[in-house]
């Protein structure tokens, strides 16, 4: 179907069900065992509702805002997942990159360690040079693989290092499991590249368990205090799931959070990203620690409403996985722009109806959270 029948993000993902292979669509739609977290994270959103505020001028919205001491032009961003080229064999991440630049606001893109493409081919497929991308890193067992990714990601370029911390093994997704995986020809690069893959082929039930192998499963927080001091670049702690370690987070020093739990890949039963966001600004706010220190959240959002809510309960910025991954495997760079473009449209509509300005109008006065903790 053309681009212009696509009214949502919704669209993408039965279209990319039709269309992904057997083994896509298993890779990318799964979560964990009984995926009841997977359908937690967006039903979440559907305990909140709105108070608008009316008679306010909403003749222009602004989108503006600022993620890790950068100007960005929307509040949300394209968030790490692995093999782009399941979906998108011939331009994987490289198309999202492109998709991030083309749309008419700029989006910033955060690669995965375990993409179909290199670090240095995402980073050359940028459409503008403004364009902000992020390296989400995985801790290797080997710890000089590491110290060489992040100094070789700075120098391309990466803005941020985002160490994610909910993976010390891949979580048990049955339909993924069940069907054979070729880490020789469907594998990351980097696995390729740093475990000479090239000539070995290995076949595993599902994707994930293969990728399991590139994963330090005995990383602490003294290895958060060892990354501080390899690089300069911000270092934000992707998969934090309680207020306690958004804390400890602060208090080490890094510089934010995403309160993720992997789109429920991983332990299912964890909650829903957006009740752990409501009861840790408070604490945060409340010991000083708010200041250059910026939560992020992902999981289960798919509507401008969605951005918004998160907005108002203090999230900086806001990551969408599947939603961009199904774009791009449908219609490539123009669907991840078109995706961009529809999120920006519903968050502009839902602003002007709920009497907001600007991303800097938006707090907890908008939101009615008397049922968010009911479920
Ligand atoms: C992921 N996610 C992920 N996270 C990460 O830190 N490194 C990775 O390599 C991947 N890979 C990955 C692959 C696929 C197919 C999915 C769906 C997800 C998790 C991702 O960054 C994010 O936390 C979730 O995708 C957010 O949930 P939604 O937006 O997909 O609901």
């Amino acid at each position: 179907p053309p681009l212009e029948s696509i009214l949502n993000l919704y669209d993408f993902e039965r279209l990319a069900s039709l269309i992904l292979s057997n083994q896509a669509w298993a890779y990318y739609s799964s979560a964990a065992d009984d995926e009841i977290t997977l359908r937690e994270n967006h039903l979440a959103y559907h305990r909140l509702f709105f108070k608008p505020r009316v008679l306010v001028d909403v003749s222009n919205i602004d989108l503006k805002t600022e993620m890790l001491g950068e100007p960005t032009e929307v509040p949300f961003y394209v968030t790490a997942t692995a093999l782009c080229k399941l979906g998108n064999p011939n331009e994987g991440e490289k198309d999202i990159a492109r998709g991030c630049g083309l749309a008419h606001k700029l989006v910033p893109q955060m690669l995965s360690t375990l993409a179909s493409c290199s670090p240095d081919e995402v980073a050359e497929a940028k459409v503008k040079s403004e364009q902000l991308q992020w390296y989400q890193l995985y801790i290797n067992s080997d710890r000089k693989i590491t110290r060489n990714l992040v100094k070789h990601v700075e120098e391309l370029g990466y803005k941020a290092i985002f160490v994610t911390v909910d993976a010390p093994l891949m979580g048990s997704r049955e339909k993924d499991l069940k069907i054979k995986f070729s880490t020789t020809k469907q594998g990351p690069k980097i696995m390729k590249e740093t475990e000479k893959l090239e000539d070995t082929e290995k076949v595993t039930h599902g994707a994930s368990q293969a990728l399991s192998e590139f994963i330090d499963p005995s990383i602490t927080w003294k290895d958060i205090k060892e990354l501080q001091k390899i690089t300069k670049l911000p270092i934000v702690i992707k998969g934090i799931q309680r207020r306690e370690d958004v804390i400890k987070a602060a208090e080490v020093g890094c510089s934010g959070v995403v309160l993720s739990n992997h789109g429920g890949r991983q332990l299912d039963f964890s909650r829903a990203p957006i009740e752990v966001l409501a009861e840790t600004m408070p604490e945060l706010k409340k010991r000083g620690l708010d200041q250059h220190f910026d939560v992020f959240i992902d999981g289960g959002i798919r509507r401008g409403t969605d951005i918004i809510k998160a907005l108002c309960l203090g999230a900086k910025g806001v990551g969408l996985g599947r939603p961009f991954l199904y774009a791009n495997s449908c219609y490539g760079k123009e669907g991840v722009a078109k995706a961009i473009e529809l999120l920006t449209k519903e968050m502009e509509t839902s602003m002007k109806l709920l009497g907001a300005q600007s991303v800097k109008d938006l707090n907890e006065s908008f939101l009615d959270l008397s049922a968010l903790h009911q479920k």
